[in-house]
């Protein structure tokens, strides 16, 4: 049965609030940044390939962090590279972090920035509208899936604007991480909503075996500590167990009974390992680079 429970991702000034807090209590963006620094030169140097300036989009940026990463390392491989740079990013506080942090960060000065903030089914609309032939040789697409309707066709359609050497990086939560054994268990009974939320690699990697498209993949082993979950009361279990089911208030809107059998989940050794008294999560992820 479909749940009644109200959706995370639909009220964006808590979702901004409650993502600081997971990135606070997870290696979430430390495994991307070691990430960036130990495979994406490889990708730079494949479609960087001589030029002299590129196009690329973020979508689903953020507050820019990972973006401003994968700039850097692109500026120490090649400090010449002139960057058109498009951000798509539908929450304008996130967007108005992003802009602060690009306010006072250095060597940005051959980047040029385009703010689109629209969804990324709104940026599709625009960019038909546009009847826009630009193409792009490098898209990022990072944690931002979950919260499209048709992920297969979002997919499909950023491909789309790729050049001839151009890559597009996916990354999602692995199929064999924590999450995708939770929602395995609970996704009917705690999304409602019409977007995909509960995907994983799993599923893109499906879809582009299906219509033969190659790609890359990297696993990327990160942890997120949710021994507060366990205290009731407490705000920032609360704010966490929120994350995790992606609902709303989840300690209050659901029932004693889900709530018990979602805690019960997330303390089973397919989701946690308990370190030194502390329920540590698997938040592995997977990045893929897909080719055009
Ligand atoms: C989990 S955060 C990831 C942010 C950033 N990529 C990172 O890894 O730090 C998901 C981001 O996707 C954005 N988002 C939500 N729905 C979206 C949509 N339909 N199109 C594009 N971005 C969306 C959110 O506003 C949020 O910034």
């Amino acid at each position: 049965m479909a749940s009644s429970l109200s959706c995370l991702a639909s009220d964006q000034a808590r979702y901004h609030k409650i993502f600081q807090v997971f990135l606070d209590c997870s290696t979430e963006h430390q495994c991307m940044k070691e990430f960036i620094l130990s495979t994406l030169p490889h990708v730079f140097t494949s479609i960087v390939q001589g030029k002299s300036s590129i196009n690329i989009l973020g979508v689903g940026s953020g507050s820019g962090e990972m973006d401003l990463e994968m700039l850097s390392q692109l500026h120490q491989q090649y400090p010449g590279v002139t960057v058109d740079y498009e951000v798509v990013e539908p929450c304008s506080q996130m967007m108005g972090n992003y802009k602060a942090l690009v306010s006072k960060t250095p060597n940005l000065e051959k980047i040029n920035f385009t703010w689109n903030q629209m969804s990324s089914s709104e940026f599709e609309k625009h960019w038909k509208t546009k009847q826009s032939t630009k193409k792009m040789d490098f898209i990022h697409m990072i944690q931002m899936l979950y919260y499209v309707t048709d992920p297969d066709a979002t997919v499909s359609f950023f491909r789309s604007l790729l050049s001839e050497n151009g890559k597009l990086l996916i990354i999602l939560v692995a199929g064999e991480s924590g999450w995708g054994r939770l929602w395995a268990t609970h996704c009917k009974e705690l999304c409602n909503s019409e977007i995909s939320q509960c995907i994983t690699t799993y599923n893109i990697k499906s879809y582009l075996d299906t219509i033969g498209v190659s790609y890359k993949s990297y696993l990327l082993p990160s942890t997120m500590d949710i021994t507060e979950c366990f205290f009731p009361g407490g705000e920032k279990g609360e704010l966490l167990l929120d994350f995790l089911t992606e609902v709303s208030d989840f300690s209050k809107s659901a029932s004693p009974e889900l709530k018990g059998r979602v805690l019960d989940s997330l303390q089973k050794p397919e989701c946690s390992t308990v370190v030194d008294g502390r329920v540590i999560f698997n938040n592995t992820l997977e990045a893929l680079i897909v080719e055009p």
